[in-house]
């Protein structure tokens, strides 16, 4: 987004969509409340409930892209917390486990043998967690493995998530981590982005290592803070 202008500019720029997207969460509320009434109105067998569910369908979506702009450009406050790494990402499986059944893809999680606590926002970084498993999933065909690792250091502890997918290729290494880069149908192309924007707030970072094959996505957390 900061393509020719300054910083003082980008940040108006942003400011202005973000008030943009706010706005324009209003009215698709009340297109989605208003559609759900006429539904309620057509008899169960009537064929222009498809045409309903389609509205509505289209409105979450617009809802959704909405709602993720807005974390990118207005990041909330971190709340930190004293965490275990190993419980949060039990947390996050735990949420994930059914989509990955549902398309035969295995999950390992490899937890680091030593309890590692480190001070952070565990909605945030679950979001994070979760975006990239999202991401393997969405990469991945029947029969795909992710393994999940967590590494130790003096320093810090690294959050791996690694899958056996086609890939990113050198070329688009840096461009997966822009606002709005997908090459996923359903994608709005802003999890990575709002994930390295997260692990940064942290004071730590996401990147991406490329492996001879598939995907390695590298969470590093510091433990300075505690
Ligand atoms: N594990 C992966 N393997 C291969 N490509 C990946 C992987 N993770 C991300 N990518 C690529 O990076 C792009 C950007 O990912 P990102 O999470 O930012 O957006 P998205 O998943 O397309 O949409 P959403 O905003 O819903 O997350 C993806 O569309 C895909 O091309
Ligand atoms: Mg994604």
């Amino acid at each position: 987004m900061d393509a020719g202008f300054n910083h003082e500019q980008t940040k108006k720029i942003e400011k202005l969509v973000a008030s943009i997207a706010h706005e324009i969460k209003n009215p698709l509320a009340g297109i989605s409340s208003t559609v759900q009434i006429l539904s309620s109105k057509l008899p169960p067998e009537d064929h222009r409930r498809n045409c309903i569910d389609i509205i509505l369908e289209e409105v979450s979506r617009l809802e959704r892209i909405l709602d993720r702009f807005l974390m990118l450009a207005r990041p909330r406050k971190l709340t930190k917390t004293l965490l275990d790494v190993n419980e949060i990402i039990e947390k996050v499986i735990t949420l994930e486990q059914k989509n990955y059944d549902r398309k035969k893809i295995q999950m390992n999680f490899y937890p680091s043998p030593t309890t590692d606590k480190i001070l952070g926002d565990a909605e945030q970084i679950q979001q994070v967690i979760l975006n990239l498993l999202i991401n393997s999933r969405n990469a991945l065909k029947v029969g795909g493995v992710v393994d999940i690792k967590v590494e130790s250091y003096p320093e810090h502890v690294k959050i791996m998530v690694i899958d056996n997918g086609p890939g990113v290729s050198l070329r688009s290494t840096q461009e997966i981590f822009e606002p709005f880069y997908s090459t996923t149908r359903k994608g709005v192309g802003l999890g990575l982005a709002i994930s390295r924007r997260i692990m940064r707030e942290h004071g730590g970072d996401l990147v991406y290592e490329s492996p001879k094959q598939g995907a390695v996505f590298v969470m590093n957390l510091p433990r300075n803070q505690i």
